[in-house]
């Protein structure tokens, strides 16, 4: 491992989940902890690069000399990511887990239960997909996704790395209790167009430097980049 490898490269990161208003006090989201993003602009931190992290709500401490901007809803993810892609990043990897649905119209103030009625209707509306944004408007070299399913995790990573324009995608299986969400150790299966490899059960710490050394190998590899 070559410590400063990658020295002049801005690599760009999203983190942990995103919380959708539905009102002043209640929200939408997931169990992520952002584990694996943090680690991953650790990884590529110590390893020269400069990183923006765009995070979600989490408790994981920030790397020292990360650019951190934190914030909530997908939109706001997705705007901080393009305003921090002004010239195309060298990398790009969405580890977040962002919400599928937003309200469509979050309320001012507080909702009421009502007496006459025991049901509540929310109208949800889909969230901009923000890695197949920035892939679409080529806002990075490389573009990697991670894809959690709970079943035929390869075929459905296969189809999100075509359907999504990425590079590289990240399966990792979360109907395994020891692995995946709030877990401190990951095992995935990394797939490109051209292969896939699937590296030890690891602690996410350790398996980011990993993954971080294939994206970088892949990047020099890939002749448009
Ligand atoms: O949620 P899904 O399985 O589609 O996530 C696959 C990849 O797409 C992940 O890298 C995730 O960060 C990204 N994603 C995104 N914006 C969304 C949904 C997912 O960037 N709205």
């Amino acid at each position: 491992q070559i410590p400063q490898a990658l020295a002049g490269q801005h690599w760009v990161i999203t983190a942990g989940p995103t919380m959708e208003a539905i009102d002043p006090v209640r929200y939408i989201s997931n169990h992520s902890s952002g584990k694996m993003g943090y680690a991953l602009a650790a990884s590529a931190i110590s390893r020269g690069a400069t990183v923006t992290l765009v995070s979600g709500p989490v408790q994981c401490t920030p790397p020292a000399g990360v650019n951190l901007i934190k914030v909530k809803s997908a939109d706001e993810m997705l705007a901080a990511c393009e305003s921090n892609m002004d010239t195309p990043a060298s990398v790009f990897i969405g580890a977040a887990a962002v919400a599928d649905f937003k309200m469509k119209t979050a309320t001012d103030q507080k909702m009421k239960k009502t007496s006459d009625s025991d049901e509540m209707q929310l109208t949800l509306v889909k969230n901009p997909d923000i890695i197949a944004t920035l892939a679409q408007d080529k806002r990075a070299n490389i573009m990697v996704g991670f894809a959690a399913e709970t079943q035929n995790v390869i075929d459905y990573a296969k189809s999100k790395l075509e359907r999504k324009g990425l590079d590289i995608i990240i399966a990792n299986d979360v109907s395994r209790a020891d692995i995946g969400f709030n877990q401190d150790e990951n095992q995935v299966t990394v797939i490109t167009k051209q292969t896939s490899w699937e590296p030890a059960k690891a602690a996410k710490s350790e398996l980011a430097n990993q993954l971080v050394d294939f994206i970088c190998q892949h990047s020099q590899s890939t002749p448009s980049n």
